[in-house]
């Protein structure tokens, strides 16, 4: 199934990466399947390096974040919880005419409309929009369409058995929450990470890999205290910068202040693989585009070579991840929906509350109960009952007792691959002597990333001792880091096969290596890939070298 060609820049770069075996058609000898992508030999490596490197620094490298790595079926009890079965849909219409079906806001995107919200929550398509296949103005009106993946557990397929390919990995961290908790010894503020396979089916899968209906996600549930339980403990919450990283955690941070701390850590974490700033862009949602549960959003987007122009030519780029507060909403749905307590008990909180003159309680009680009581009648929960457990929670709270808050940055993997790839490809067009001009490509990926760390590269294959040696240099990088030895063809097109592999040293196996210049016993040349500048170093200094520069 053939992707529609964006623009040039996406079809070099989708040539290239099924060329080199970075992305393939998933099932493609039986025609592809829309939406559906395979990773080659080194596009599974980059995916590798990208997760190590999100694992690491999201958790291993933390004190405060725990992993978790859950089943992608799980109780559709779940999804009930969280909304999904209900409302996670895409609005749907048809071309009457030609039958081409579309998602009813790209639909409109595309043409330089907007998709009208009724103010029942429905849709309707603006006057004017037209099949963008066959230019018929005969639509269907938009109806919404559940994005999950149903199947059923078990050998009977029936209403009962009918189970759903998660859509998101977040909703099994908050499932687990209380087992983490007591597993881990965290304690609030504390985050539980999780990478794995979300499946959406999507309507109209696009843009190469960055819309697909099978990818990965990299997800951070970071929980923490509400506003009132800070204010309670440390007298007042922390105001920070609204932009800028606001430096190390702090006990007295509520909820912007983290947000925005994770807003920034997450660029960091970008800009430490190679997307530097000026290559993201920015969206903070508005009140209208928020749901009714969340605080803020803040989009992290890249500008792909197929991302739309302002009305001023600019390029603002495509989500690459979102960083929601999400306020206390997904445990307190799970409380509520499975009858387990998904509260905490914070001694700290109690300790404090019991010292708060009298009007200070009543005013933090007074908050604490009318947020509860809002989440709860907007959850359609009747007035009298939010009431009624809006006041248990507020005098919970003066208890020591609260459900965290959570702060959550979302990432795809699929649509990071895809902004790697496209910002590190780079032509270089040469011409020779003779006025005949050529051009290559040099994947300039950050050596973080890089599929390949080093090519290994005797001079040339038929001298065994160079052969031995390079293989000896080989083995001894191998546990350390993914190397390529290559010995086929001229050093100039091998050293052009690694620019487009994007890897960013190779080492060459020489005489001099060998002894011929005694000085330079046990060197080799080492070229980097980005400038082509080349000098000696020695083997033994290697592995230190290279690992330095790879981490
Ligand atoms: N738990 C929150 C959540 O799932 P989301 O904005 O729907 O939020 C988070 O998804 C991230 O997952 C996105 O920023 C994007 O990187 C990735 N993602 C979502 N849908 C995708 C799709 N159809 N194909 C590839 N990546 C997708």
């Amino acid at each position: 199934m053939a992707e529609p060609k964006e623009n040039l820049q996406m079809e070099k770069i989708v040539s290239l990466c099924k060329r080199r075996g970075f992305i393939f058609q998933s099932s493609e000898i039986y025609g592809g399947i829309n939406g559906f992508w395979d990773y080659g030999p080194l596009g599974a490596e980059l995916k590798r390096n990208v997760k190590e490197l999100w694992w690491n620094t999201m958790t291993r490298e933390r004190e405060d974040v725990a992993g978790l790595e859950a089943t992608i079926i799980m109780s559709p009890a779940i999804w009930k919880a969280s909304g999904h079965v209900d409302t996670f849909s895409d609005p749907m219409c048809d071309c009457k005419k030609c039958k081409k079906r579309f998602r009813a806001d790209q639909l409109c995107e595309d043409q330089g409309l907007t998709l009208i919200k009724t103010a029942d929550g429905k849709f309707a398509l603006p006057a004017g929009t037209k099949c963008t296949a066959c230019d018929s103005k005969e639509l269907t009106e938009p109806r919404p369409f559940n994005l999950m993946f149903k199947t059923y557990v078990g050998p009977v397929e029936s209403e009962d058995n009918v189970a759903y390919l998660r859509p998101e990995t977040a909703q099994a961290i908050f499932a687990q929450f209380k087992n983490v908790l007591e597993t881990s010894r965290q304690k609030v503020p504390f985050g539980i990470g999780q990478i794995g396979k979300a499946f959406r089916n999507e309507v109209t899968p696009r843009n190469y890999t960055f819309r697909s209906r099978e990818f990965e996600q990299m997800e951070l549930e970071f929980f923490i205290k509400p506003d009132e339980a800070v204010e309670a403990i440390h007298g007042s919450v922390a105001t920070v910068p609204a932009t800028g990283h606001p430096g190390e955690p702090q006990p007295n941070w509520g909820w912007q202040a983290w947000h925005q701390y994770w807003v920034e850590e997450r660029v960091r974490f970008y800009e430490g693989i190679g997307l530097s700033r000026d290559t993201l862009g920015f969206h903070h949602q508005t009140p209208e585009e928020l749901a009714h549960y969340a605080r803020a959003c803040t989009d992290i987007l890249f500008k792909f070579p197929f991302s739309k122009k302002d009305e001023h030519g600019n390029v603002k780029g495509d989500e690459l991840e979102g960083i929601a507060a999400r306020s206390d909403f997904d445990l307190s749905q799970h409380q509520r929906f499975s009858g387990k307590p998904m509260g905490v008990f914070d001694d700290e909180l109690r300790g404090a509350w019991a010292k708060l003159p009298k009007e200070k309680q009543d005013a933090l009680w007074k908050r604490y109960y009318d947020n509860r009581k809002n989440y709860l009648t907007k959850s359609g929960v009747e007035a009298e009952a939010a009431q009624k457990q809006a006041t248990a929670d507020a005098d919970g709270l003066a208890k020591g007792q609260y459900i965290p808050h959570v702060i959550e940055p979302s990432a795809g993997v699929d649509r990071l691959i895809l902004a790697l790839i496209a910002n590190a490809y780079t032509e270089v067009t040469k011409t020779d002597d003779k006025g005949k001009t050529e051009t290559t490509y040099v994947m300039k990926f950050h050596p973080r990333v890089a599929p390949i760390k080093a090519g290994i590269l005797p001079l040339l294959k038929n001298k065994p001792e160079l052969v031995a040696k390079a293989i000896a240099v080989r083995d001894l990088l191998r546990p350390w880091m993914n190397v390529y030895y290559d010995d086929g063809g001229s050093i100039g097109k091998r050293y052009a096969r690694q620019d487009e592999a994007g890897t960013p040293f190779c080492l060459t196996i020489d005489f001099d290596t060998l002894g011929e210049k005694p000085e330079l016993l046990d060197t080799v040349t080492i070229r980097y890939r980005d400038d082509g500048k080349q000098e000696r170093i020695k083997i033994s200094e290697l592995r230190d070298f290279l690992l330095s520069k790879t981490r």
